[in-house]
């Protein structure tokens, strides 16, 4: 199996990884208790995603690929982020082999629900109205 010089860069120093205490939204794929998982968390200001951070348990692929989407969704609009797929990592990456490309999907699908999380949440917040 072949693995880009760009994957096992990211794999080797993965960027954003870990928590972030009090993310506006979190997203999980996988089960954390019995495999392969990964959850994104994610801090918005504005509709921009200014951080974003995960944990990830998985092959070296599945850890280079979130470690280089997070690195394409930060900045982002909500509605930028959620047009990021696999190709967009692949492509970041250099490559990916075949075999591997599910493991890219993790980490997008877990952003897309983070966005979910945050953008439910948002909705179910009461408006406060301030006035002075
Ligand atoms: Fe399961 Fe990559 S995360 S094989």
């Amino acid at each position: 199996m072949y693995y880009s010089e760009q994957l096992l860069e990211h794999f080797q120093n993965p960027r954003n990884a870990g928590i972030i205490p009090d993310a506006d939204g979190i997203g999980t794929i996988g089960d954390p208790d019995c495999g392969d998982f990964v959850r994104i968390y994610i801090k918005v200001r504005g509709d921009r995603l200014k951080e974003v951070a995960f944990e990830v348990c998985g092959c070296p692929a599945s850890i280079a690929t979130t470690s280089v989407l997070t690195e394409l969704a930060k900045g982002k609009t909500l509605d930028e982020a959620l047009e990021i797929d696999e190709l967009d990592v692949v492509k970041a990456l250099g490559n990916l082999p075949p075999s591997k490309i599910h493991c890219s999907n993790l980490g997008t699908a877990a952003l897309f629900q983070a966005i979910a999380h945050y953008r439910h949440r948002r909705e179910k917040q009461p408006f406060i109205h301030k006035t002075g």
